[in-house]
């Protein structure tokens, strides 16, 4: 009975997760994006599934298919990942924001393809809404919050920034200029930071092992809550 639960440690939970880019319109033809794969995403999605969770993945724009058994919500748009993550947020136990969201978007979408007939083009932008800030700030007690920084410097600073402001019970960190914890890559080296000033700091490991230890840490501290 105890090794079951212990290899389910999300069973009845469920889990509410973004992962990938958000593409922003420019024009029929054109958009602003990032580099995000969703590997982090989707490997956090399989191994909460393994765990015994509900999953639901939020995603946009990505290459790699989605892990068996989860339910998968495409959207393009911040403003359509906002929305989606709004309709699944009331009956999620716990929210993480993997997702790459653009910060900003184009001002104006274009009907017709913009044409190149003048040496210089400025493009409006207008920043998008945030995503985790809004969970954070609607959020129950009894639901957990835990939001991602991929920085290139000042990496702890800015985490705990974002933890704090963004009113997260966790922040996973990592470092984009280290080799084997860039974007696109297959493994991460990350750290993970709480409310309470602790860290998890793991070594480079594959992002599915990453995705491993991040559930593991989220089982253990539901059920020290309970
Ligand atoms: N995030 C979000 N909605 C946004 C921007 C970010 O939900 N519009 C989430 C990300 O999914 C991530 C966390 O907030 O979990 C931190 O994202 P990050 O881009 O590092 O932080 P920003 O607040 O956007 O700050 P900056 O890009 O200026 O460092
Ligand atoms: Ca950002």
């Amino acid at each position: 009975y105890f090794a079951y639960e212990a290899s389910k440690p999300l069973a009845g939970k469920k889990l509410l997760i973004t992962a990938g880019p958000t593409v922003e319109p420019i024009d029929p033809v054109r958009y602003m994006s990032n580099h995000s794969s969703g590997k982090m995403g989707y490997a956090i999605a399989e191994q909460a599934k393994k765990a015994g969770a509900e999953v639901v993945l939020v995603s946009g724009p990505v290459t790699i298919p989605p892990p068996k058994g989860v339910k998968v919500i495409e959207v393009k748009q911040a403003t359509e990942m906002m929305d989606a993550v709004m309709n699944e947020l009331a009956t999620s136990d716990i929210i993480i924001k993997s997702a790459a969201v653009a910060d900003y978007r184009s001002k104006v979408v274009f009907d017709e393809k913009i044409k190149k007939n003048s040496e210089e083009l400025i493009l409006e932008l207008k920043k998008n809404p945030d995503i985790a800030a809004e969970v954070g700030r609607v959020k129950r007690p009894d639901q957990m919050l835990i939001g991602f920084a991929a920085e290139t410097e000042q990496v702890e600073q800015y985490a705990k920034g974002k933890l704090e402001r963004k009113n997260m019970d966790l922040i996973i960190a990592n470092d984009v200029t280290k080799p084997g914890a860039g974007f696109g890559t297959d493994t991460n080296i990350v750290t993970i930071y709480d409310r309470d000033g602790d860290k998890i700091e793991l070594p480079q490991l594959s992002k599915q092992e990453v995705a491993r230890h991040i559930v593991q840490v989220i089982g253990e501290r539901l059920h020290a809550r309970t």
